[in-house]
């Protein structure tokens, strides 16, 4: 089976947004059962201004414990500058992610830079990342539509994908901000990007707002798209996107790939359990399609079970 690569972004894209507000231990605990399940990485914290986004300010902390924890772990951390960046590498950060958006207005809203501005310093910050050896992404934010400014233009997506590779990253990140994206302008999108950035190298990050998450990843896979980002149980949605809704869930993505003969390494039972373990912290239910699939099979069988021992 060919292999995919998941990158589980629940305790970051996830957990920026909810109200409730996970303790460290808890969001420890989060990862923890997610790399017990088989997930190989996940995005573990943002190095931003606590005062625009208050559930990541124990970014320091959460990193140095997870580091003892899950030595073999990777944990990406998004960082908008260098200041992000400095933090961050003080921290142990041994990978990082810029984030771009691809439109003036959504790069105002988001970390109060111009777009020019903030090509610069995502530029200058993954530069500075790679010559101290740190694994780098680049995220392009809004890479379909802006809340702000509509459908973005793809000349400019292919453009600024092209410049941050200049400048060192490894990996591109097209996001589907605000779930706008659908599976022909997935296909359209990751084969014109597919032209300046080895498609390697490129990884799709998705939104369920519309509930065509799952429909677009796949469309991605089949433009050759072998890196993704998901969250377990769809816990996600950014505070400065108004209608960004959660993130395609990371066991819609597993089943999916595995039902079709892909290899993700991940148990879909031990993902059950780190969406349950979020639910009850976020006091919330989670999960989509294959969860309530999952639920069902684990009362089946309890049944089963339960009959035959009378
Ligand atoms: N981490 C922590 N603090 C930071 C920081 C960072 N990466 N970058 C700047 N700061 C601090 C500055 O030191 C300064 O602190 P002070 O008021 O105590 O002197 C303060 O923030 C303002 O600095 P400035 O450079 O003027 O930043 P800003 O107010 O223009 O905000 C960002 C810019 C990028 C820091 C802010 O918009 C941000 O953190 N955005 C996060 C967006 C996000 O996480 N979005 C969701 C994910 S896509
Ligand atoms: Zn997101």
């Amino acid at each position: 089976m060919e292999p995919i690569f998941i990158t589980d972004v629940a305790p970051r894209d996830g957990l920026q947004n909810q109200p409730v507000h996970l303790s460290t231990a808890d969001k420890l605990q989060l990862i923890g059962l997610l790399a017990g399940a088989g997930v190989a990485s996940v995005e573990a914290s943002s190095f931003v201004s606590p005062k625009a986004v208050p559930q990541m300010a124990d970014a320091a902390e959460l990193l140095q414990q997870l580091a003892a924890a899950q030595p073999s772990l990777r944990a990406s951390v998004l960082v908008p500058n260098l200041k992000g960046l400095e933090r961050a590498v003080a921290a142990g950060a041994r990978e990082i992610a810029v984030v771009l958006s691809i439109t003036d207005t959504m790069n105002l809203k988001n970390i109060n830079m111009s777009l020019e501005q903030a090509t610069a310093a995502s530029a200058d910050t993954l530069r500075q990342a790679r010559s101290l050896g740190l694994a780098t992404r680049a995220y392009l934010a809004v890479a379909f539509e802006c809340p702000f400014e509509g459908v973005t233009p793809l000349p400019r997506l292919r453009e600024l994908a092209a410049a941050m590779l200049a400048a060192g990253a490894q990996e591109i990140v097209v996001a589907d901000t605000i779930g706008a994206a659908a599976p022909a302008a997935v296909r359209e999108r990751i084969d014109a990007l597919a032209e300046v950035v080895p498609l390697a190298q490129l990884a799709i990050h998705l939104h369920d707002t519309r509930g065509m998450a799952l429909a677009n990843a796949w469309a991605a896979l089949e433009a050759g798209v072998r890196r993704f980002d998901a969250s377990a149980g769809g816990i996600g949605g950014c505070p400065f996107a108004p209608g960004a809704a959660g993130n395609l869930a990371t066991e819609d993505l597993v089943l999916m790939a595995e039902a079709s003969g892909y290899s993700t390494g991940i148990d879909l039972d031990g993902l059950l359990a780190a969406v349950e373990f979020a639910e009850t912290r976020l006091q919330r239910s989670l999960g989509g399609g294959a969860s309530r699939w999952l639920r069902r099979q684990r009362e089946r069988r309890q049944a089963a079970a339960h009959a035959k021992g009378g």
